[in-house]
């Protein structure tokens, strides 16, 4: 959950490692640094706090060098302070850390009993003594992190610089994500592809136990034993500009923006219509592995948790596959019922989630065959998946994610064809109707848009709100799960959502004037209300009689549902499994106006970090 970035080259690099770090800032902004080798050896600068408090202390004139290493921090050990936030140096050697070291309490009290002194709370600064003693010892950099790294157990991206060893970088990778980026005349290593994308598109993942030794002319990669490996060079095809806000006041807004075009991106050249069928890239799934499934299994947290109750509903209405979904956190400890017979699908869209990584290589470990949905190519949980269902939404740069969400439906619902079809439960006639109506949700969801001042000024009213529920039925529950979590996420606000048939079982004790409730109310199909849409008219009813302030989320053309509702916000409407990638778009649009009215930080909200790699 922190962000790192380095460069060896000929170039000054401080600017260059501060311009780097802050597009990891997402990953983590408690504190900030950065190391520089130099004539006059190695310059550490450090700041509690954003980027900008580095920036300041930086200066005007920032310690010059060619080869350094910088991190933006997400605290795991040790409060967010100068002392505590990396680079961590000793005796000439610098490190930056993103994981956590499981032994690193022992590892310390041993170093200090060999006269050791230390600086900070953190696990990390261990790993500056000990390949600090081994360069002593006489080993060069490479091997002295190499002999370091036998003592350490946990998770690790590292990136160590040593005065004695200028124009080199050493990193290693476990469990941490990190990519070397590929220059001319230099070499960059980078938690994620955002922070060298100004400088190269061309990117190696490092695997589990990868070690690369970085020079500028050269990227040597081994295991930890040093053993030589080969890793393949990807292209990124993101533009610097992806990464950037595009025009937007935040993040987040933008990736609002971007869902039609990242449903088009993780649509386009998997729905054959003309077949009725999908073709999966990366995906293996055929007739006679698929015949032999017994159950889907799926694993994910927060966000990739709620699409994937949808996506349960997806698979099972539309292939008949009984499907399983657990939060990440509670699977891997449940000593769950998994066998050879069991698809587990792990659904995240930084593919680094500890517990949803944890709970798919227990599942495989059971016997699963793994299937990952994911965002980020070369992912840990893709990297370890048998099947790969990318989405193509693009860096997802705000913490609150919203087009993950929407192009893991896309995601699902794509699966939930092919799967139907494999196992014979669709027809063609009736795949190439879902397909169709699949492709069109993209200018769906774009039309969704064109509501968002209705939405905003909704927003703004109910802006001061203390509490706030959300309500839905059937594929609608999900959404009201990921309404609220969007909106408690971003604007502080306590948020909850609910099974709108569960209110009277407890929660409607909360409804009075001061607990609005956004109810999700677009009718169960184009072609009729519904058993869902007829349902949910009596829970608002409930609300009102309760004095409840309603907001609602409905088809376009109904007008039972807006004459109950102090706002109404009206959706284009779609078959009823594919209606939650537009009803949700409202529930983003409010709680992003929430939260800019409220002043939050929208896209780094206050002890939240894009990506979670610790348990
Ligand atoms: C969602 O807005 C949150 N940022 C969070 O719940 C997130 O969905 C969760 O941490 C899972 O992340 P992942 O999809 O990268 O695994």
């Amino acid at each position: 959950m922190c962000g790192i970035v380095g460069y060896v080259g000929d170039e000054d690099c401080a600017n260059l490692l501060v311009e780097g770090l802050r597009k990891l800032e997402y990953r983590g902004y408690d504190s900030a640094g950065l190391a520089v080798l130099g004539e006059k050896g190695l310059a550490v600068v450090r700041a509690k706090g954003k980027l900008s408090n580095l920036e300041k202390r930086l200066g005007e004139q920032p310690p010059r060098g060619a080869t350094g290493i910088g991190h933006t921090r997400w605290a795991t050990h040790g409060k967010p302070s100068d002392e505590n936030a990396h680079p961590h140096s000793y005796g000439g050697v610098a490190v930056v850390h993103n994981g956590i070291i499981e032994n690193h309490l022992q590892l310390k009290e041993s170093l200090a009993k060999s006269g050791h002194k230390f600086s900070s709370e953190t696990d990390t600064e261990i790993f500056a003594h000990l390949i600090h003693d081994e360069v002593e010892r006489g080993l060069g950099l490479p091997e002295a992190v190499r002999a370091a790294l036998k003592n350490v157990r946990g998770t690790y991206a590292l990136a160590v610089v040593s005065e004695n060893h200028p124009g080199m970088l050493v990193v290693s990778k476990n469990a941490s994500p990190l990519v070397v980026g590929i220059g001319d005349k230099c070499n960059f290593i980078a938690s994620d592809v955002p922070a060298i994308l100004a400088h190269t598109r061309d990117v190696i993942y490092l695997e589990e136990g990868d070690f690369a030794v970085i020079t500028k002319n050269s990227v040597q990669l081994s295991d930890l034993a040093g053993q030589k490996l080969e890793r393949s060079v990807r292209r990124i095809d993101w533009t610097p500009t992806m990464a950037e806000k595009n025009g937007h006041k935040h993040f987040m807004h933008k990736e609002i923006h971007e869902q039609a075009r990242a449903l088009t991106d993780t649509i386009r050249g998997r729905a054959s219509i003309e077949e009725g069928d999908v073709f999966l890239d990366g995906c293996h799934l055929d007739k006679k592995l698929v015949e032999r499934l017994s159950k889907i299994q799926i694993v994910a947290c927060g966000t990739s948790w709620h699409a994937s109750l949808t996506g349960k509903l997806m698979i099972e209405t539309l292939a008949r596959l009984p499907v399983e979904v657990d939060l990440a956190s509670e699977f891997r400890y449940r000593d769950p019922l998994i066998d050879k017979n069991t698809l587990c699908i792990a659904v995240s869209q930084s593919g680094e989630t500890a517990d949803t990584l944890g709970s798919f290589r227990e599942a495989r470990t059971r016997g699963a065959r793994g299937l990952a949905i994911c965002n980020v190519v070369g992912s840990a949980i893709a990297r370890e998946a048998d099947d790969v269902l990318y989405t193509h939404a693009g860096p997802e740069i705000g913490v609150a994610s919203t087009k993950a969400f929407t192009t893991q439906l896309a995601a699902f619902f794509l699966l939930a064809v092919r799967l139907g079809r494999l196992r014979g439960t669709i027809s063609q006639e009736q795949g190439r109707a879902h397909l169709q109506a699949l492709t069109e949700v993209p200018l769906l969801v774009e039309r969704v848009l064109k509501y968002e001042e209705q939405i905003k000024q909704a927003a703004y009213k109910f802006s001061q709100s203390r509490d706030l529920l959300f309500l839905g039925r059937g594929p609608q529950y999900p959404v009201a799960l990921e309404g609220a979590l969007k909106l408690k996420e971003i604007s502080y606000i306590h948020a909850e959502g609910y099974a709108a048939g569960e209110m009277k079982h407890g929660p409607i004790a909360l409804i009075d004037e001061n607990m609005p409730v956004m109810v999700l109310a677009p009718r169960d199909s184009a072609t009729e209300p519904g058993v869902n849409y007829e349902k949910i008219l009596g829970n608002i009813h409930e609300v009102r009689a309760r004095g409840g302030r309603v907001i609602a989320i409905h088809s376009e053309g109904d007008e039972q549902v807006p004459r109950l509702a102090e706002a109404a916000i009206p959706v284009p409407q779609t078959n009823p499994l594919l209606m939650p990638m537009v009803s949700v778009v409202p529930t983003q649009l409010f709680s992003y106006h929430v939260a800019d009215h409220r002043g939050t930080d929208v896209d780094q909200p206050r002890n939240l970090a894009k990506s979670v790699t610790v348990e």
